[in-house]
């Protein structure tokens, strides 16, 4: 039998100052600041979230700068001083805003609440002024689940005005006293890269009766015939929409399933419907139900599409899209029009990407289930961007 030999790697001495100790401890290369904090000296208020950058659980002081401790090495750490949430007792900053959290409702579970107060010392030290907008800006790396920004951004606002009350300067810029961490080029944020192809131009979202009625305009870059011979192909169709699954079929009805997870909470839409396509007019209908497997949501729903010419580009397509559905259940409380606005544009995104991609002779891109977290990123991204091209 082959035994599996794992190479060991050497450790090194790394010493550095923790919470006003010194401390030296022994590492491999890869052992981040997280790590030596919470598994070396049982410093386990820093808070490991994500591991990865994006929810500022595990952030802590290293030379009066706020980092990441899940990204930074521990190597890189040497002769830096590092300060935990355990290490501001008696700071006179940081005890006032545990006062305003406290004060506030700032949290809840408290699990990003040592990142947040580290970050919020930081801005109270650093801004000049109680500015919210540059506030929230600033505080965009921290990620609360549970209990949301007022309470923290008021904390912080009111700790700056007490901290001008008692006539302390601020810092202003961020010290400096190490070198910054060089190693990795610029880069443009994920947000900022469109996910799919920018399918939808302009569409409405309303209520009636209980149903939402969503409509779209969507541009394909192919002719209308050969996007109305995809369209009239339900295999074809069904593998280009994200999460949906066709079991079988006949000249005009279905059954099949549709993942959805929002968060915590999936479900598996499992249906049947009937469909058909008008040749002449180059129009299809598509309605259905379905339950999920747990029985706590279901959906109804119809779709409509009308494949044309776009005008002034024989080599292009419009297909106007009518949607009208309503879900029951568990799932109904996600039934508000952001969400759905959305929800809609991400699922023609990926779906007019998808058909682009088998069109142009290439593969489908993917087709996994329907995340909500994907959703919400690609919503937050799109308000982004119409934010910055507002201004
Ligand atoms: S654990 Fe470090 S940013 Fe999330
Ligand atoms: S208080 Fe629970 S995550 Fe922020």
């Amino acid at each position: 039998m082959n035994a599996t030999v794992t190479p060991s790697v050497a450790k090194q001495p790394v010493s550095l100052i923790v919470n006003n100790m010194p401390e030296t401890v022994h590492v491999t290369p890869r052992t981040t600041l997280a790590e030596i904090l919470r598994d070396h000296l049982d410093l386990t208020g820093t808070h490991l979230g994500c591991e990865q950058g994006v929810c500022g659980a595990c952030t802590v002081m290293v030379d009066g700068r706020p980092e990441r401790a899940c990204l930074t090495f521990a190597v890189s750490c040497e002769g830096a001083a590092v300060e935990t949430v355990e290490g501001f007792k008696g700071d006179d900053l940081m005890d006032r805003l545990r006062a305003a959290f406290h004060r506030n409702h700032a949290l809840q579970c408290g699990f990003c609440t040592p990142g947040m107060l580290a970050t919020a010392r930081d801005l109270v030290e650093r801004l000049d002024t109680a500015d919210e907008v540059r506030i929230r800006n600033e505080l965009s790396g921290n990620l609360c689940r549970c209990t949301g920004y007022v309470g923290i951004v008021n904390s912080i606002m009111q700790v700056i005005e007490e901290r001008r009350a008692c006539g302390l300067p601020c810092t202003g810029t961020p010290r400096l006293d190490r070198a910054p961490p060089t190693g990795f080029a610029p880069f443009d944020a994920d947000i900022f890269k469109q996910p799919s192809a920018p399918a939808v131009s302009s569409g409405t979202m309303t209520v009636e009766n209980g149903w939402s009625v969503v409509k779209r305009e969507v541009a394909i870059n192919h002719s209308s015939d050969t996007v109305w011979a995809h369209f009239s192909d339900l295999d074809a169709v069904a593998a280009c929409l994200p999460g949906a699954k066709l079991a079988q079929h006949d000249d005009s009805t279905f059954e099949g399933h549709i993942s959805v997870a929002f968060g915590p909470i999936a479900a598996k839409f499992e249906g049947e419907g009937t469909y058909k396509t008008d040749d002449s007019t180059r129009i299809g209908t598509v309605s259905g139900r379905g339950k999920d497997r747990g029985g706590q949501s279901a959906v109804e729903g119809e779709l409509s599409y009308t494949v044309r010419r776009a005008q002034g580009n024989p080599d292009a397509s419009v297909v106007d899209v009518g949607f009208r559905f309503r879900i029951q259940g568990i799932l109904g409380q996600f039934n508000r029009p952001e969400l759905v606005n959305g929800f809609v544009d991400y699922i023609l995104g990926e779906f007019v990407a998808n058909c682009d991609s088998v069109l142009s002779g290439g593969e489908l891109r993917y087709n996994k289930g329907i995340s909500a977290f994907t959703m919400i990123r690609v919503i937050i991204a799109g308000k982004l961007r119409a934010l910055f091209q507002r201004s």
